[in-house]
């Protein structure tokens, strides 16, 4: 996995705006995995402006959501298909019909997994996986203790992620305790991935990402074995690397 550090959140959103701009214009029609969380909102904003200046065209890619909450409206401002469409695909000229969503409220989230694998196998797999990190070190829903082979499934959310994702909701008990997400054997099987972080909430959960074993512990060590991997942080977030401690 690479490692690119820079000074602050801003530039992290930056240089991921940089390489997903670059990515688009060399491949028109790649396929994007789109994450949600703060993270990812300056990314989809300078991307959002790249297109109005006319420097990159969403019209013929494919959009894939990496997770969502089980039991969250698409019509709510929590639903992630929502908060993707609203911070990023809606100002951009990405097609109609080009997001492929979970959907968190079918009765059957393990037949809406597998729907969801179904397409994403039909249609060649995702060509980059943009990714943030729990501060447990979950990558999507994925939390610790899941497998390496892990697919698209439902999931219960650990109380950490349930605190980390209050702030917003109206009140922690709204936060729904289940998911649906890749499994972290989907998302090793884009053909990149960039992963952002920021700030020292994360800087545990990035130490052990890139310093520790790979163990179930911390989900995202498993991108240690990924050759098309980039973790993009701040210096907050890195503040724990063993490179810079
Ligand atoms: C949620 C998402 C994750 C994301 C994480 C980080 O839990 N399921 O995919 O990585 O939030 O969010 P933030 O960027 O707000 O720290």
């Amino acid at each position: 996995m690479d490692v690119v550090v820079v000074e602050s959140a801003q530039e992290v959103a930056r240089e991921a705006a940089s390489r997903v701009t670059d990515f688009v214009r060399r491949h028109p029609t790649a396929s994007i995995g789109l994450a949600t969380g703060g993270t990812q909102l300056g990314l989809y904003r300078l991307l959002t402006d790249a297109y109005r200046r006319g420097q990159v065209s969403f019209a013929d890619n494919r959009f894939f959501m990496l997770d969502e909450y089980a039991g969250i409206l698409p019509t709510s401002t929590n639903s992630f298909q929502h908060v993707v469409r609203s911070e990023f695909l809606d100002h951009v000229d990405a097609a109609p019909h080009s997001l492929h969503v979970l959907d968190g409220t079918a009765s059957d989230l393990h037949a809406e997994a597998q729907r969801f694998e179904q397409i994403l196998r039909d249609s060649g797999g995702v060509d980059l996986q943009l990714l943030g990190i729990g501060t447990n070190g979950h990558v999507g829903f994925n939390e610790p203790g899941s497998f390496p082979n892990s697919r698209t499934r439902p999931v219960r959310l650990h109380d950490d992620t349930i605190a980390s994702n209050a702030p917003y909701f109206s009140s922690p008990a709204d936060v729904p305790r289940a998911a649906i997400s890749q499994g972290l054997e989907t998302i090793m099987e884009a053909r990149s991935i960039l992963l952002m972080a920021t700030g020292t909430t994360k800087a545990k959960a990035i130490a052990e990402m890139i310093d520790g074993q790979i163990t179930a512990e911390c989900p995202a060590s498993i991108l240690q074995g990924h050759s098309g991997a980039t973790a993009i942080v701040d210096s907050a977030a890195a503040s724990l690397l063993a490179s810079r401690v």
